[in-house]
Parts: structure tokens; C-alpha cells; sequence
């Protein structure tokens, strides 16, 4: 009896081994955009994307951010702006480009003729990351994975507005939808083909424009920046 006793412990012990061994395989195999793409609703519209998303924890930045900040905007936009990652304003607050960022994109917008209300803005990543320096907390970008991890969400986005302008702000929005090669710097302002959208254009990224060096530095990269948005105005009317 004591020895059948053993052996069932024995066979008990074999399973729980190979279960673990099974999951702990099954997660190291897992891409990571796999566990993002799982939390994607049924009926994808953006406040059920919105919702979803809160609970992503595709990558770990989730760890580091106060939550997550998904894109926000008018159900029927007809342009999505793709921006990096939240900046520390939005990590507080849980929206998109409402920092200094946010609030030069809102001036240039303006000067374009453009209505912020009507657009939809977003990120590449829609968690915070940063690393400590003293009692701040500095942008740290975004590495390939951690945008992978994050791409279902970019996809649904635009998947559930279908809109018929997509601006990459930046190399890393850039990168992230129109590849690894492309380079914002050669092609900022053109639109390019691609199946995302019917004109997709990259530009800068707002805050490399509050980073020039000067005054006369920061106005020229503003009226560059305004040209590349008042483009816009042309296929969307
Ligand atoms: N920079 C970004 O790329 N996105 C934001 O939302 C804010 C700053």
C-alpha cells in the first residue's frame, strides 16, 4: 500500500515537472507581440481598445510606466499622427501628446489649418519609458522589441478609424511603419506608398524642434514643420 502510495506521488511529481517544463517552454517560445495581440477585443472599436489595453503587459515596460496611454481622437479622424512614446506629462495624465510636445504639434496644427478635435494622435509605444537621473525621469527610447510587443495595438488603431492619412512623427513612428530603412530625413514631407493608409508622410517628431539650439534654429524647424502639415490639408478637403 505504502509503495503504491509512493508511486502515485512519484507520478504526480512526473506531471507537475512536465507541466511546468510545457509552460515554461511555451513562454519562452511566446513573441511578444503574441500576448498584445491576445488582449485585442472581439469587436475592436477604439474605447474597447482603449479599455484592452490597460492591461497589457506585452513587454516590461509596463513596470515602469504609471499606466498605459493609448491613442485618443474623434471616431471618424481622418488623419492619425504616430508619435513615439509617452513623455512624463502623459504617463501622468494617460493622454497622448498633452506635454510640451503636444503642445507644439497643437500650435503647428493650427498654423496648418488643421483641427486637433478632428485628428487622431497616438504612439508607436504606449508605455513611459525612462530611466532615473536624480529626481527626474529621462525618455529612454523605445527599443525594436518593445515596439514589436506593442505593433497590435497601432494596427487596431488603425484597423478600427481606417483613416485616409497616416503621419509617422519621427524615426521611430517611422521606422516603425514604413521599416527599419526608411529614414525621416530623406523623405519627411513626401507621401510614400504603403498599404497603411491611402497618403502616408513621416515628418519630425515635435520635440526635436523645442531641442534646436537656437531661437532662429527653432523657428525655421517650426515653418518646415507647419509646410509638412499644411500637405496634409491638400488630400484631405
Ligand atoms: N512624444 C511622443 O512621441 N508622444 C507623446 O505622446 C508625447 C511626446
Amino acid at each position: 500500500m505504502y509503495s503504491l502510495f509512493i508511486r502515485l506521488e512519484q507520478f504526480w511529481q512526473g506531471l507537475w515537472t512536465l507541466s511546468s517544463l510545457w509552460q515554461h517552454k511555451g513562454m519562452a517560445k511566446r513573441k511578444p507581440s503574441e500576448s498584445a495581440n491576445l488582449l485585442i477585443p472581439l469587436h475592436p472599436t477604439i474605447p474597447a481598445l482603449q479599455k484592452a489595453a490597460k492591461d497589457c503587459q506585452a513587454c516590461d515596460l509596463w513596470k515602469r510606466g504609471t499606466q498605459t496611454v493609448f491613442g485618443e481622437g474623434e471616431a471618424g479622424a481622418k488623419v492619425i499622427f504616430v508619435g513615439e512614446q509617452p513623455g512624463d506629462r502623459e504617463d501622468l495624465e494617460g493622454k497622448p501628446f498633452v506635454g510640451p510636445a503636444g503642445g507644439l504639434l497643437d500650435k503647428a496644427l493650427v498654423e496648418a489649418g488643421i483641427d486637433r478635435k478632428k485628428v487622431y494622435v497616438t504612439n508607436a509605444v504606449k508605455h513611459f519609458k525612462w530611466e532615473p537621473r536624480g529626481k527626474r525621469r529621462i525618455h529612454k527610447k523605445p527599443d525594436a522589441a518593445e515596439i514589436a510587443a506593442c505593433r497590435p495595438w497601432l494596427d487596431a488603431e488603425i484597423a478600427a478609424l481606417r483613416p485616409k492619412v497616416v503621419v509617422c512623427l519621427g524615426a521611430t513612428a517611422g521606422q516603425a511603419l514604413l521599416g527599419r530603412g526608411f529614414r525621416v530625413t530623406q523623405h519627411r514631407g513626401e507621401f510614400v506608398e504603403s498599404p497603411l493608409a491611402p497618403f502616408v508622410m513621416a515628418t519630425v517628431h515635435p520635440s526635436s524642434i523645442l531641442r534646436a539650439p537656437d531661437d532662429e534654429t527653432r523657428h525655421l524647424e517650426m515653418r518646415r514643420f507647419v509646410a509638412d502639415l499644411k500637405k496634409l490639408a491638400g488630400v484631405l478637403s
